[in-house]
């Protein structure tokens, strides 16, 4: 912390979404955006101007030796997670970590471990978790409106959506995956985490590549390398089951000949009643009067963001005033979530997620209406 006590944050990762947090950050009481590392060191410069960052590190070893940082947000390729995260968390720093958590399982459970190890926060910046609707829902989850939360549907199907073709984006050794691990995460992790964090114990799953190998379906996130390799799926659909019972079918795809309208989505069906996100539209479900009502949440007049929010509880993790509300664990969990279905592609069959009980340790599972 400075004199003033503010927290002294560090940026991993200058690119688009290091600047997307720079921006969040830069609004918020509290923090000093105080330096940035960069692969490419005149984008880190050329962020440290936009943004009054007043050092630039040489390397990300040079950040994390830097003493007076307290926390770090980690915005990298995939493969650069996990090595980063354990040695930010092993330097004494807080982290923020981009989703995906890690190329695969076992490098999420080396973050756990140094997370564990530190004391220091570890958040995991699923952002969605932070939306006003996926608040509005949770709120009503956890006060019983649902009843029992017994099946789920979510995804996120692109039409024409494949980021970065030939980058890092489509090297399956850099970003572990397409659709599934990219936005697939990000409606996964949301739709356990507004289920009430059942515990899944099975998946099963298939992946697609229609366009990707064709150099088809190319959206406008990243700019196309067409030197590069396109070895990821960019279509997946999967079926997760979990220990109370309950369900979920997840689809997601970057880019598909379909009608879509783009908006991620997650839908909940419970016992008394049910929720939809879709995009920013909410809706809760249920039947009165002997007939199904429909209750839709206004968007709000005034909303900061869900991104603003969520940098204002990760300052509060690294004061020590809460716990991260997406912890490392839950990264582990959606981490083999992702790799069961992986698996389940390539072998045909369902996959059961033994280890899941371990990492699961304090978080039971909720009670099912299966029959
Ligand atoms: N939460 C979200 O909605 C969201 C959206 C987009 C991207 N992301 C995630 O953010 C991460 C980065 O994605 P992006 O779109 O910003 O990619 P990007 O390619 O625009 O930026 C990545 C930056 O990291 C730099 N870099 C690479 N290796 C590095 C290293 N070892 N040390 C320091 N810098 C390094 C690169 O030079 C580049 O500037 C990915 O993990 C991605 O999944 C999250």
């Amino acid at each position: 912390m400075d004199s003033a006590g503010r927290v002294r944050l560090g940026f991993m990762g200058a690119g688009n979404i290091g600047s997307v947090h720079m921006q969040s950050f830069a609004g918020l009481d509290g923090v000093v955006l105080a330096g940035v590392a960069d692969a490419i060191p005149d984008l880190a410069s050329a962020r440290a101007g936009e943004f009054g960052i007043a050092r630039v590190y040489d390397s990300a070893d040079a950040l994390l030796n830097d003493e007076t940082l307290d926390a770090v947000v980690i915005g990298v390729p995939n493969r650069w997670h996990a090595p980063l995260a354990v040695q930010a968390l092993k330097a004494g720093k807080h982290v923020l970590l981009e989703k995906p958590m890690a190329l695969d399982a076992t490098a999420a459970r080396e973050i756990v471990e140094a997370a564990q190890a530190s004391g220091k926060a570890l958040l995991m910046g699923q952002q969605y978790r932070w939306k006003w609707s996926s608040q509005a829902v949770r709120e009503q989850v956890e006060a019983g409106a649902l009843g029992t939360i017994y099946t789920a549907k979510a995804g996120w199907m692109r039409r024409k959506g494949i980021p970065g073709w030939g980058t890092w984006f489509t090297r399956k050794a850099d970003s572990g995956g397409g659709p599934l691990i990219d936005i697939g995460v990000h409606m996964l992790d949301l739709a356990l985490f507004l289920m009430g964090n059942p515990k899944p114990v099975a998946v099963s799953g298939q992946t697609y590549a229609a366009f990707g190998p064709n150099r088809r379906g190319i959206g406008n996130w990243g700019t196309p390398d067409w030197d590069g390799v396109f070895d990821v799926e960019d279509l997946a659909s999967a079926f997760i089951r979990m220990e109370d019972g309950s369900t979920l079918t997840l689809d997601v795809s970057w880019a598909v000949h379909g009608e879509t309208d783009s908006a991620p989505f997650v839908h909940l069906m419970g016992s008394d009643g049910g929720a939809s996100i879709r995009g920013e539209s909410a809706a809760f479900y249920t039947e009165a009067f002997g007939r199904p009502v429909d209750i839709p949440l206004p968007v709000p007049v005034y909303d900061e963001g869900e991104r603003v929010r969520m940098g204002r509880h990760f300052l509060a993790c690294v004061r020590g005033d809460v716990a991260p509300m997406a912890p490392a664990l839950a990264g582990l969990t959606n981490q083999l979530v992702l790799d069961g279905i992986y698996q389940s592609s390539q072998t045909g069959r369902e996959v059961m997620l033994d280890e899941l009980t371990e990492a699961y340790g304090t978080n039971p599972g909720r009670g099912g209406v299966v029959q």
